[in-house]
């Protein structure tokens, strides 16, 4: 134990003599702290504070101490301090966190004693921690995140709905709008046009909703080629990154699903990718890659594939006797008939 923790827990017994039998000791931390003032800065910088954490500290205790004892102009979001409002929401050592809900010495056993304390975007930062979440609320925005319907002015009577109806969007009803999955996407950090996971958390949200008109058009937006459903890689970030345990991947997967279930899919590469699984799975019991390529980008559009297909055969990722295309070189399982019931019984719509 340090000589600084030994005085502090000094200092705590003078002062809490009833409380000694209960005190737990503080650790040290170094919080490594972005800074960066859009109007003053050319360059974002990094300024270190010391201080002692308690165990029950958390993350926005931190924030808070260095704003009141180590510089006043430190600049961060923060209101609710339930991990209801969102607005806290920031990355500790590249990990989303909701300040306000994340205990410290949690972060410290996980990372060491070094807290690196940035925004949940730096290339959006305005002022330290506060960020530009302009593109977060437009993408939101463009999903239509509220109930479509012709409401009667003077209703007699509720709009009903079962518990189940209304279990189906309960959790993702749940989203705070923080932005940490939005932030943590990296879709999004290649390709600005996709509307990430917050977003197509809310379009699902809304489209299952029995009272909701506009489910359709809310499939069709996010059925688009280079922003939609189809453009996420499937990483899992945004589940890890949710401070609510929302799961936006389990979402873009239920989206997907009911572009087929309501007939709002249309014919492209990345969808029929997706009935290629199945197209393989019929045909032989196993994953067809080299078949999934060929269904969904044709024969020409194999070519373009020649190179990496080569350089995966180098290495050892694809073998020749995994599958070449228009061979049917794939031994089929045992019992392939049983699949291809199961198939025709699960499938909802071909293309
Ligand atoms: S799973 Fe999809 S939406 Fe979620 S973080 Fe990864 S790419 Fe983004
Ligand atoms: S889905 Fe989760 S991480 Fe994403 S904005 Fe909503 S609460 Fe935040
Ligand atoms: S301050 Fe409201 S969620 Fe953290």
């Amino acid at each position: 134990m340090s000589t600084q923790t030994e005085e502090t827990v000094d200092d705590y017994k003078a002062f809490n003599t009833d409380e000694v039998d209960t005190f737990q000791p503080t650790r040290k931390v170094t919080l490594k702290t972005f800074r960066f003032n859009a109007e003053t800065d050319y360059l974002p910088y990094y300024k270190h504070y010391e201080m002692e954490v308690g165990k029950d500290e958390l993350i926005l205790d931190l924030l808070n101490r260095i704003k009141w004892e180590h510089d006043g102009s430190f600049s961060y979001r923060r209101s609710c301090r339930h991990g209801i409002c969102g607005a806290c929401a920031i990355k500790v050592n590249g990990k989303a966190t909701l300040a306000c809900k994340q205990n410290a010495l949690e972060l410290i056993d996980l990372f060491g004693e070094e807290l690196v304390i940035e925004p949940s975007s730096k290339k959006r930062a305005i002022k330290d921690m506060i960020i530009d979440k302009a593109d977060f609320w437009a993408k939101h925005a463009a999903v239509k995140p509220y109930v479509v319907a012709d409401v009667v002015a003077r209703p007699e009577h509720e709009t009903k709905q079962s518990i189940a109806e209304f279990n189906n969007f309960l959790d993702s009803d749940l989203c705070i709008q923080c932005g940490a999955c939005h932030y943590s996407c990296p879709a999004l950090e290649v390709n600005d046009a996709f509307l990430g996971p917050a977003a197509l958390n809310a379009a699902y949200r809304f489209t299952v909703d029995t009272r909701d008109e506009a489910g359709d058009e809310r499939l069709a937006i996010t059925a688009q080629m280079g922003s939609g459903v189809w453009d996420c890689v499937k990483c899992f970030e945004c589940a890890e990154a949710c401070p609510k345990d929302i799961n936006p991947i389990e979402k873009i997967g239920k989206l997907h699903n009911l572009q087929f279930v309501r007939g709002v899919a249309e014919s492209n590469v990345a969808t029929r990718h997706a009935e290629g699984f199945l197209r393989g799975m019929k045909k032989t019991g196993y994953l067809d890659e080299a078949d999934i390529v060929t269904y969904s980008e044709g024969y020409l559009g194999m070519y373009k594939h020649l190179g990496t297909a080569m350089r995966m055969m180098k290495v050892g990722k694809i073998h020749w006797h995994s599958g070449i295309p228009f061979i049917n070189s794939i031994p089929k399982i045992k019992n392939l008939d049983e699949v291809q019931k199961l198939i025709e019984i699960a499938q909802t719509h071909k293309l």
